[in-house]
C-alpha cells in the first residue's frame, strides 16, 4: 500500500521532507519546517482567492464539480428538492439528520414563533430612501438586530446560539418582505403564522386589502424548492465570510450581515439580478449570436454561467429548469426563457465555453422564474439570502465547534518597499539625483 505522503526535496538545501497526506490534502503548516536556515520563516502556500486551499473540514455539504453532484448531509439535492419542504431541509443542514415528524412539527413551530420583528426595527427600515437596494436594506437591518439581542454575543452558549438561529431563520423573510413593501410605499403586512414558511413570505410581500392571503400552491411549492436549492453550498464566498467574521466571535447577526454583503456581489448571489438585466439587454433570441461574440471577445461575462467548482452542469440549474415549467403553467411562459435557452444552446456547443467548462449555474434560470412569479429583479438576491442564512448559520456553528479553528488571519507575500528612513516634508517630491552606481 503506497504511503499517504509527499517526499519533498528542497533544492536550495538538498534537505528532504516527508509531508503526510490526509483526505487528499496536506497541512500548510507542515511546510513551515522547510527552511533555508534558522532565521527563515519557512515555506507558506500562496493561493490568491483560495483556488486550491481548504479552509476547514466540513460535514454539511458535498459537491463534486466534475460530476455535477450536490448533497446536503449525504442526501442528493434532487431527492431533497422533490420530497422535502425548505424547513425540513433547514433542520437537516443545521442538525445533521432529517427530522422525525414530532421534531419537524416542533421545529416549524419554533421558526414560526420568531417571524415577528421588533417595532423599532420597522422604524430603522423607514430611514432608507424609497429606491434603496433591498440587499443594502437587508444587510443593514440584519446587522441592526445585533443591537436588539445583545445576548447573542455569547457565541459559546449552545442555547443562546439555537435561539439566534431560530430568530434569524424566522425573521429573514419578514425583513425581506418589509424592504420590498418599503420600496413600494405599501404598509407592512404582519406575519401570518397559520401559513407555511414560503406562503407567509408571499403574504407579507403581496397581501393587499384581502382578509387573508391565498398563495398559489404551485408557486409556493416552486419557491420552497428554490429555497432548498439555495440553502447551502459548502465554502462559497459568502460562507467564507460568515466563517471568517464568526471566527473573531462576533455575534451571528453581524456575521450574517457580512455574509449577505458578500452575497450581494454580481459575481456571487447578485448574478441572478444581472442575468435578468442581460436578457433585457439582449432583447430577443435573434440578437443572441451578436451578444455571444461580445462575451467571447472578453468584453462581457455571460451572467449565470460558470462556476469555481462546477465544471459540469450545476445540478441546481437543472432542477430550476424543471420548476420553471411548473411555474410557467401558472404564470404563462416568459419570453426571456427563449433567449436564455438560446444562450445556453449556443454556449453548450461553442468551443469558448466548452474549453472553459462554462455551464449554467444556479443563477441562470432562477431570475426568470422569480420574475415570472412577480418578484422584482432587485429583490432576487434577497431571495437567495433568505435560504442561504440556514447554510451560513450551520457553517458558523460547525466552525465554532471545530477545535482546530481559530481566528481567521491569513499570511501574505510582501512585495512592498524595503526599509527606508523618514522623509521630511520639505524634501518630499524633490527630485533626488539618483546616485550613479
Ligand atoms: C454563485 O461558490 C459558489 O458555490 C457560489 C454559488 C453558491 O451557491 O454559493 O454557487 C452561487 O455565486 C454562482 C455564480 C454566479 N456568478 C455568475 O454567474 C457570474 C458569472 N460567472 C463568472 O463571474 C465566473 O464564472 C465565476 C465568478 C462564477 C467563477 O469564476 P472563477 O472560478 O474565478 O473563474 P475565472 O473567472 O477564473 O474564469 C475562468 C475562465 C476565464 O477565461 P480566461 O481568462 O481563461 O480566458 O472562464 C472565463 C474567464 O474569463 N469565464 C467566463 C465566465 N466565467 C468565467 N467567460 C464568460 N462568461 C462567464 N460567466
Amino acid at each position: 500500500m503506497p504511503k499517504e505522503a509527499l517526499s519533498i526535496l528542497d533544492e536550495r538545501t538538498h534537505a528532504t521532507y516527508e509531508i503526510p497526506i490526509h483526505n487528499g490534502a496536506i497541512r500548510a503548516m507542515d511546510l513551515r519546517q522547510i527552511k533555508t536556515g534558522p532565521d527563515d520563516f519557512g515555506l507558506m502556500t500562496y493561493d490568491p482567492a483560495f483556488m486550491n486551499t481548504a479552509s476547514c473540514r466540513s460535514a454539511i455539504t458535498f459537491i463534486d464539480g466534475d460530476k455535477g453532484i450536490l448533497r446536503y448531509r449525504g442526501y442528493p439535492i434532487e431527492q431533497l428538492a422533490e420530497r422535502c419542504t425548505f424547513l425540513e431541509v433547514a433542520y437537516l443542514i443545521l442538525f445533521g439528520d432529517l427530522p422525525t415528524a414530532p421534531q419537524l412539527k416542533e421545529w416549524v413551530g419554533q421558526i414560526t414563533h420568531h417571524t415577528m420583528i421588533h417595532e423599532t426595527t420597522k422604524k430603522f427600515l423607514e430611514g432608507f430612501r424609497y429606491d434603496a437596494h433591498p440587499m443594502g436594506m437587508l444587510a443593514s437591518t440584519v446587522a441592526a438586530l445585533s443591537t436588539a439581542y445583545p445576548e447573542s454575543r455569547h457565541v459559546h452558549d449552545p442555547e443562546l446560539r439555537r435561539l439566534q438561529i431560530m430568530r434569524l431563520i424566522g425573521k429573514m423573510p419578514t425583513i425581506a418582505a418589509y424592504t420590498y413593501r418599503h420600496s413600494l410605499g405599501y404598509p407592512y403586512v404582519y406575519p401570518d403564522n397559520e401559513l407555511s414558511y414560503t406562503e407567509n413570505f408571499m403574504s407579507m410581500l403581496w397581501k393587499m386589502a384581502e382578509p387573508k392571503y391565498a398563495a398559489d400552491p404551485v408557486l409556493a411549492r416552486a419557491l420552497d424548492i428554490l429555497f432548498i436549492l439555495h440553502a447551502d453550498h459548502e465554502q462559497n464566498c459568502s460562507t467564507n465570510v460568515m466563517r471568517s467574521v464568526g471566527s473573531s466571535h462576533a455575534d451571528p447577526y453581524l456575521a450574517t450581515a457580512a455574509a449577505a454583503a458578500a452575497l450581494s456581489g454580481p459575481l456571487h448571489g447578485g448574478a441572478n439580478e444581472e442575468v435578468l438585466r442581460m436578457l433585457d439587454e439582449i432583447g430577443s433570441k435573434d440578437k443572441v449570436p451578436a451578444y455571444m461574440e461580445k462575451v467571447k471577445s472578453g468584453q462581457l461575462k455571460l451572467m449565470g454561467f460558470g462556476h469555481r467548482v462546477y465544471k459540469n452542469y450545476d445540478p441546481r440549474a437543472l432542477i430550476i429548469k424543471w420548476a420553471a415549467d411548473k411555474v410557467f403553467e401558472v404564470t404563462g411562459r416568459s419570453a426571456k426563457l427563449d433567449i436564455a435557452l438560446e444562450l445556453e444552446r449556443i454556449a453548450l456547443e461553442d468551443d469558448y465555453f466548452v474549453k472553459r467548462k462554462l455551464y449554467p449555474n444556479v443563477d441562470f434560470y432562477s431570475g426568470i422564474i422569480y420574475q415570472a412569479m412577480g418578484f422584482r429583479p432587485d429583490i432576487f438576491t434577497v431571495l437567495f439570502a433568505i435560504p442561504r442564512t440556514v447554510g451560513w448559520l450551520a457553517q458558523w456553528e460547525e466552525m465554532l465547534g471545530d477545535s482546530e479553528q481559530k481566528i481567521a488571519r491569513p499570511r501574505q507575500v510582501y512585495t512592498g518597499q524595503a526599509v527606508r528612513d523618514f522623509m521630511p516634508l520639505e524634501k518630499r517630491g524633490v527630485e533626488i539625483a539618483t546616485p550613479v552606481v
